[in-house]
């Protein structure tokens, strides 16, 4: 039952969000969750990973390719559509319609399928029945496979017009141009290509289509379209099906257009051949295999059930699972949104539930980093400074495509400046402690002898370049920054900042030692050629200041000077605001002048290194910080949720958990800032859920040596189970209200240490172990 998500009736002010919610993918293709005869008003969308255009000074964003499951489906004439469906009979009492009687859109998460119902009744009180299921292989990461079937209640004349549709919606296009379509020389497979503006890649989508019983139809070819046009004689009761194989092929790796056409004729050519039913089976065999590394079972709550493994659909359908040039972007394949850029989110959200379950695609997003340090070393020589500066908004080469003026003002029209791009340096520590939280989770140096090992040292050389040695102080100090909250640009000591830059300059220095003892060759290299030495940035880390818990209220400064600001409660400073979508940040903002944050910054901080800080300082600031947040963000309330279990209250963090697991559920989040469109869905709370059920809620801590585990669960929720990967072993841990058992697979390596509560234990390979507990 916690597998189906469903929504019924059809609400057209819903689209767009369902068009999120309703998403398919398989980490190359995102699919939007769009009905078939929908078009580019409806926001359709196939987002190839990792293609982005330029078209002349516009934003360079991701490239919506056409859509191949374009279908439209005629009764006597008369469309079913849900978009034009109205009321059966007219107020002049003559016939309309046809009226949409039942709707239905559903995901069924453990196979990764779309599913469409929708009953049209006509005027004469025939019933029409269109239904449909989607999916985007698994396996073959080309294709996206449909099968409809339209069932009437008395014999009738269906016309079917299915095909490419190349009139796409774009934000910030047309990116494709010169589309050119074709039929094949067996006149079963159509062709639409296009050339990206910028770089000139083709772009082809292939079709082919089975029809039960009936011709191929007679061919319709538009400027922008390629379709064919199919009467058939539907009789009562028999459904008619029509099974579209589409494949999606680029040549953004160079390869020539003419394989790239050829490839996508194969690929449906070859789909047709084997035919849905062993698709969808091969489909769900790979998806099964996903859910056993990742499911998690919650007891007692069946919404939070189906919250986070909607949460864990949403990361796996964009999870570069074969590719390590391509990230997940901020707002995953569900669109252009945000310049389809990959963000700290990737590191500092969603990197850890593929840690703990697949950490191959960690490997990947990792490595993606290590492809793109040229783009980061670009950047910091743009700003004069040495090492590697991580694009804040990074695309396929790591240059960055934030622009220094990010949001428009909505009351003038006007760009404001914004500091994301110069300022948000924490995003190199970031990407170093990716690097480092994949070594300590595996224990594979691979990924450091590749190039991790570099980057992490680029960035220590990086920030040692950015920071400011304070000589009254005798202190390094870091200046000038915007941290996690962007409502404050162009501070002074950003707690969270510091303390991360000073966790990047210990990796570098550790990373370093690895390297000098698996490659010295490489180590003496990258040395030599460094402006900065090991013993420079072992004095940086040893007097990088970092602010400190206050010795009597236990609070910390978020950045120099944040007490001075305003403190205005955060109702009061909604009621300044002139316009709803006005931007509270930037240089006279409403909050720019005030406490008010606008995501986890200082209480981040406390749940990256819980270690460091005593239960009362993390409560301290938890309920300072937390009546301040706007949880303007997505990246903000499961962290508050994590710190609140890791301070004993669950209960507390339990409604910041839901808000995270359910937003692309609901579709209630932000969508615009001034008068930016930012909807799309949402993967760095998705794998905040994730995190919060798992890193807060069963308190789980792997620091390389040894895991802990000090559950704190919600009151509704009797007991949790989940899979987890750590250093090439594969554990199931089951937390109830009153025992932690955990099981090591057979096939684990080694031992692995466990602490829990206040036992510790080594849990061998096949072992299960049980041990009592009592949640707090
Ligand atoms: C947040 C950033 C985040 C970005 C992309 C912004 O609203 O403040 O922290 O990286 O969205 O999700």
């Amino acid at each position: 039952m916690s597998w189906i998500v469903r929504e019924s009736g059809f609400d057209p002010e819903r689209i767009a969000h369902h068009g999120n919610k309703f998403m398919i993918g398989n980490g190359v293709l995102g699919y939007r969750g769009t009905l078939e005869e929908f078009g580019k008003s409806e926001l359709t969308a196939t987002i190839v990973a990792g293609l982005y255009d330029k078209v002349g000074d516009k934003w360079r964003e991701p490239v919506n390719a056409p859509n191949g499951l374009a279908t439209t489906v005629d009764w006597e004439g008369k469309p079913l559509s849900v978009l034009k469906a109205g009321p059966r009979v007219e107020a002049d009492g003559n016939g309309g319609g046809p009226e949409l009687v039942a709707h239905e859109q559903s995901l069924d998460l453990r196979r990764a399928l779309h599913q469409r119902r929708s009953v049209f009744l006509m005027a004469d009180g025939t019933e029409v029945t269109i239904t449909s299921e989607r999916f985007c292989s698994a396996v073959r990461s080309e294709l996206i496979v449909c099968r409809i079937a339209v069932e009437s209640s008395r014999d009738g004349a269906l016309t079917i017009v299915t095909g490419i549709d190349g009139d796409v919606w774009d934000i910030n296009g047309p990116h494709l141009e010169r589309m050119e379509s074709e039929s094949d020389a067996t006149g079963e497979v159509v062709l639409l290509t296009a050339w990206t503006q910028e770089l000139g890649v083709p772009v082809t989508v292939a079709e082919t289509a089975d029809i039960v019983g009936e011709g191929r139809g007679e061919l319709l070819r538009e400027e922008t379209s390629i379709r064919r046009r199919i009467h058939i004689n539907s009789r009562a009761g028999e459904p008619v099906e029509l099974v579209k194989y589409v494949a999606i092929f680029t040549g953004q790796d160079g390869a020539p257009e003419e394989d790239v056409r050829a490839s996508a004729v194969q690929s449906v050519s070859e789909a047709r051949q084997l035919g849905y039913d062993r698709l969808l089976l091969e489909h769900a065999e790979r998806w099964e295999r996903k859910w056993e590394a990742s499911d998690m079972k919650v007891e007692g709550d069946d919404e939070a059930q189906l919250a986070l493994r909607y949460s864990m659909y949403q990361l796996h359908i964009i999870a570069p699972d074969r590719s390590e040039r391509v990230s997940i972007p901020a707002r995953g394949l569900s669109g252009q949104v945000y310049k389809g850029a990959v963000f700290w989110d990737t590191e500092m959200f969603m990197l850890p539930f593929f840690l703990h379950t697949e950490p191959e695609v960690a490997r990947n997003l990792m490595m993606y980093r290590v492809h793109t340090l040229d783009g980061a070393k670009r950047k910091a020589a743009e700003y004069g400074y040495d090492g590697a500066f991580y694009a804040w908004e990074s695309q396929e080469t790591g240059d960055d495509a934030c622009t220094l003026f990010n949001v428009n003002d909505v009351f003038t029209g006007r760009p404001m400046r914004t500091y994301f791009r110069d300022k948000q340096v924490h995003i190199s520590a970031d990407v170093a402690y990716g690097i480092w939280q994949y070594y300590a989770f595996t224990g594979d140096v691979s990924l450091l002898l590749d190039g991790g090992a570099e980057v992490a040292w680029e960035c220590a050389k990086f920030f040692y370049s950015y920071g400011y040695f304070n000589p009254r102080k005798q202190r390094y100090e870091i200046l000038d920054v915007t941290g996690p909250d962007e409502y404050h640009e162009r501070v002074n000591n950003n707690a969270f900042t510091n303390r991360l830059v000073k966790e990047c300059l210990r990796i570098a220095l550790d990373v370093m030692g690895i390297l000098r003892t698996h490659n010295p060759r490489r180590y003496e290299a990258l040395a030599a050629g460094s402006s900065v030495s090991p013993e420079q940035i072992r004095d940086m880390h040893d007097r990088l200041y970092v602010p400190q818990p206050d010795v009597e209220t236990g609070l910390i400064e978020q950045f120099d000077r944040y007490y001075a600001l305003e403190d205005v409660s955060l109702p009061d400073l909604k009621a300044r605001m002139l316009h709803p979508h006005e931007y509270l940040g930037g240089g006279n903002g409403p909050a720019t002048t005030t406490r008010i944050l606008k995501q986890a910054d200082v209480v981040l901080m406390l749940h990256l290194f819980k270690g460091d800080y005593d239960r009362s300082v993390k409560q301290m600031n938890w309920a300072y910080y937390e009546p301040r947040t706007e949880h303007g963000s997505s990246l903000s309330a499961c962290i508050y949720a994590m710190v609140a279990a890791d301070t004993g209250s669950p209960d507390w963090g339990y409604p910041y958990f839901m808000r995270t697991a359910t937003i692309d559920l609901t579709g209630e989040s932000k969508q615009y800032v001034g008068d930016l469109y930012i909807g799309g869905t949402h993967p760095a709370a998705n794998g905040g859920a994730w995190m919060a059920a798992i890193l807060g809620f069963a308190g789980l801590r792997y620091d390389g040596l040894k895991a802990a585990l000090r559950p704190a669960l919600p009151s509704a929720w009797q007991a949790m189970e989940f899979p987890v990967r750590l250093r090439g072993g594969s554990y199931r841990i089951r937390i109830s209200r009153e025992e932690v058992s955990i099981a090591a697979h057979s096939d684990n390596p080694t031992a692995m240490r466990f602490i829990v509560g206040d036992r510790e234990l080594a849990v061998a390979p096949g072992q299960d172990v049980c041990v009592p507990y009592e949640v707090d």
